[in-house]
């Protein structure tokens, strides 16, 4: 485990606080996705929880690497059933991790970049990857939370709750962020207006011009599936998936 142990009392706490609910804690993972999603496939119930120390193959969106050292960053995953339209779900994580950690940095707001990405001060402080099965969804999620630093080829884009000025461990982060998406991820089935409204108001590209891919515009809204909707200088486009830049 981590040289400071601040996962040590996740799974005793866990278990006080959700009695039933199967929630691992490793010390290692290739991916916290991988194990979720054998569990899944295996018959765990939804709401599983997986947590690592750190992550040998950590991914991100577009294939790319999460960087995952031990002791400094959170790595969860969450098994979740699928709401009908499975597409809300990204955005409804995306507001359960702003909840989860607004309110521990002290010096600035937080802000989302479409689909999740958690900025604050202009650098990554957490990213989220969803991945669907057969019998739902896995949500994984990466906040930085100790990093001291970061490999030169993060630098200048990454940021993490040390760095920001919050003093917390990874144990408490964990509760809280399992309590937002507890409160957020059913409302993908049940109230999208509110999930549409509290990403509307924590985010940093509607109303910006983007580029995603090879398109360009306007950010207006989200659609009803969670697309970004862009008035471009051909007309209104919707995006789907994509990085906006
Ligand atoms: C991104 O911003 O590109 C998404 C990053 C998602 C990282 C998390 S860490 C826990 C889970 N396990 C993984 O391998 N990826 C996600």
């Amino acid at each position: 485990m981590a040289e400071s142990n601040d996962l040590e009392a996740l799974a005793a706490d866990a278990a006080r606080r959700w009695p039933g609910r199967t929630f691992q804690v490793l010390e290692e993972a290739g991916s916290t996705n991988d194990v979720a999603k054998e569990a899944a496939r295996a018959g765990a119930l939804p709401g599983l929880v997986v947590v690592a120390d750190h992550q040998s193959a950590g991914r991100g969106r577009a294939g790319r690497a999460w960087h995952s050292p031990p002791g400094a960053g959170l790595y969860l995953s969450t098994f979740v059933a699928a709401p009908p339209i499975a597409t809300r779900i990204p955005l409804a994580a995306a507001v359960a991790t702003h909840e989860a950690l607004a309110a521990l940095i002290p010096s600035g707001p937080l802000a989302l970049k479409w689909p999740n990405d958690v900025f604050a001060s202009g650098k990554k402080l957490a990213g989220i990857l969803c991945e669907g099965l057969a019998r739902g969804i896995v949500v994984g999620i990466g906040v930085n939370v100790a990093h001291a630093s970061f490999p030169p080829e993060l630098t200048a884009t990454a940021t993490s709750l040390t760095l920001l000025g919050a003093r917390i461990d990874r144990t408490s982060v964990a509760l809280r962020l399992v309590d937002a998406l507890d409160a957020w991820l059913p409302r993908a089935a049940s109230d999208w207006p509110g999930i549409r409204a509290a990403w509307s108001a924590a985010s940093a590209t509607l109303g910006r011009t983007v580029r995603v891919g090879t398109i360009e515009g306007t950010a207006t809204a989200l659609d009803d599936d969670g697309a970004l909707v862009l008035d471009t200088a051909t007309g209104r486009q919707r995006v789907v998936a994509g990085d906006v830049g």
